[in-house]
């Protein structure tokens, strides 16, 4: 699990786009602090989790309404499956499901490494041709 975890880091969430990049390295920072077992408050890191992913999918949506961005729809639909899971993965926390928190923060870099050089890719190329 670590591994797939490890697998992804740093450099491959990053977009070329310095408004969405900054927010991919506060991610970033949250992610680690959620696989730190040094700290290892779940509760707070999930939901610091939960207000920086609303925060970033709100910003990443702004930006598409304002240029018009073709693919908003499909785009919007990746971010409620993404915030849906950060729901369901305090919903666990607060049932005691800890290994199922840990689970959800293992995997969590590698669908959101995904979805950076997917959607967010696309969406930075189209930016930086409008801006
Ligand atoms: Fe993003
Ligand atoms: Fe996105």
């Amino acid at each position: 699990m670590a591994a797939v975890a490890n697998a992804f880091k740093h450099t491959d969430i990053l977009v070329g786009f310095k408004p969405i990049d900054d927010l991919h390295r506060e991610f970033q920072a949250i992610v680690d602090a959620l696989n730190d077992p040094a700290e290892a408050d779940f509760g707070e890191d999930l939901l610091a989790l939960h207000e920086h992913m609303l925060r970033h999918c709100a910003t990443e949506e702004q930006f598409m309404l304002q240029e018009n961005y073709p693919h908003y729809e499909r785009h919007k639909r990746a971010h409620e499956h993404l915030l849906e899971s950060v729901a369901e993965a305090r919903r666990r926390f607060d049932a005691n499901d800890l290994d199922g928190v840990r689970r959800f923060s293992t995997e969590l870099m590698s669908w959101f490494a995904i979805h950076a050089q997917s959607e967010d890719a696309e969406l930075a190329g189209f930016l930086k041709g409008v801006a």
